[in-house]
């Protein structure tokens, strides 16, 4: 296992995989994720029938991502809809902790607020938090962090984001905006409720400890730049979760601001048995970076849900459901709900061999990633359109607020 896990069970003690099979944290997601009980452990809600309906009617359009339930949970989603309806608009927030190139499970809730942002026209600010990965541990040095955050800001914005409503930064460039916004926060947090919600130990250091005030500081930076409340929805995978539920929906009220809301997003597999993709496991999980040779090899070795023998699977059928590669059709590859439920009753009956689905998938999955590096290329032109800092070694500072 990498250095990111080792050093993340350190800091938390807060959940157990033997208990339940699992453990989702901010820093660590591991084994099969029973999401139905984060729902009840996190007290969030589902994304319902009714609710999809409603953006529907608002958007025209429902994401895949959407009416597949790959984003499936949500807090106060109704309540920005209300406002929304009633004329306010919000804003979005997402991030990255840069410590490794980018796969293809962060382009997931990326491409879901790509979605959010055209369809709502609504500002995006996305935190790099090189200081979480330098904290942690999972990068040698804050440089490296840095380094990468600006190589993972080409992969955000080759998918697209308008640069009028896109503002992108990274922590350590951010700091004059940022820490009063943090420091208000903190204020408000005991190492105590720290502790419980993140499992920090004595041994943790405590860049660790205050670094949570800084996640949940970005929740109310549109209306500290704004001058004025703005509501805040936060598309993210479900494990960032605790910085919401713990940290900022505690302290919004205490501070004059609207709680965040959240819509939650399930975890892309990785090509092993079982777990989320995971850049700590580099050969079950696709970057964006990786050239087409190595797409290949790694989709044709993946684990699949297929049977011992070629006779046994046309006469079982395969097990789709435990099938990476059948997630990856389901995630990001095939958009078509008839294709889609074909690929599963041609796996499932055993008409479908794994070695042909495998074969189908590489080619799209090689054809994506080329097409993802031509625009990540394009994107070195455009950084300077999207970022935002204080000024400070020579780096502009971009309001671009109205
Ligand atoms: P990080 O870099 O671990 O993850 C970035 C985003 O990717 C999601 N994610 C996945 N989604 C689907 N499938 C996967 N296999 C997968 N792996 C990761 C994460 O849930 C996350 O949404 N501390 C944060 C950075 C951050 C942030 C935020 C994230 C700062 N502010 C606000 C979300 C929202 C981090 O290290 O994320």
């Amino acid at each position: 296992m990498g250095k990111v896990e080792v050093v993340a069970d350190a800091v938390i003690s807060n959940q157990s995989e033997k208990d339940q099979g699992f453990v989702v944290t901010p820093w660590v997601v591991k084994g099969n994720v029973d999401y139905d009980k984060l729902i009840d452990q996190f007290g969030t809600s589902r994304i319902t029938d009714e609710l999809i309906s409603r953006i529907k009617k608002l958007t025209g359009e429902i994401h895949p991502f959407l009416r597949r339930r790959i984003f499936y949970s949500h807090r106060d989603l109704d309540w920005i809809l209300d406002r929304y309806e009633a004329g306010e608009k919000f804003c979005l927030y997402t991030g990255r902790g840069p410590s490794e190139n980018v796969h293809l499970g962060h382009l997931v809730p990326w491409i879901f607020t790509k979605y959010l942002q055209d369809k709502f026209d609504a500002e995006l600010y996305f935190e790099f938090t090189d200081d979480e990965k330098f904290l942690l541990g999972s990068t040698s040095d804050l440089e490296s962090a840095k380094r990468i955050a600006y190589s993972n800001m080409l992969d955000l914005i080759a998918l697209g984001f308008d640069p009028k409503k896109t503002f992108i930064f990274i922590d350590t460039d951010y700091m004059e905006t940022m820490y009063p916004i943090a420091a208000k926060i903190a204020k408000h947090i005991t190492f105590s409720t720290a502790r419980s919600v993140f499992g920090f130990e004595n041994s943790t250091n405590v860049g660790m400890i205050f670094f949570p005030a800084l996640e949940a500081a970005t929740c109310f930076l549109p209306s500290v730049l704004h001058g004025k409340n703005v509501p805040c929805l936060i598309p993210a995978g479900i494990d960032q979760d605790p910085y919401w539920r713990g940290i900022a929906r505690e302290v919004a009220p205490k501070l004059g601001y609207y709680k965040p809301a959240q819509i939650h997003g399930k975890f892309m597999p990785g090509l092993g048995q079982g777990g989320k993709m995971s850049a700590s496991q580099p050969e079950t999980a696709i970057f964006t970076t990786d050239p087409p040779d190595v797409v290949k090899r790694k989709v044709l070795s993946s684990f699949t849900g297929g049977r011992a023998t070629v006779e046994e699977q046309r006469r079982l059928g395969a097990q789709a459901d435990i099938c990476p590669i059948y997630h990856y059709y389901y995630y990001l590859f095939e958009e078509n709900d008839t294709e889609l439920a074909r690929i599963y009753n041609d796996c499932t009956s055993g008409t479908l061999l794994c070695g042909d689905c495998k074969a189908m998938l590489a080619e799209r999955v090689q054809e994506y990633v080329a097409k993802h590096q031509e625009k990540r290329e394009k994107a070195k032109e455009l950084i300077e359109d999207f970022i935002v800092a204080d000024i400070r070694g020579g780096l502009k500072k971009r309001s671009g607020l109205s």
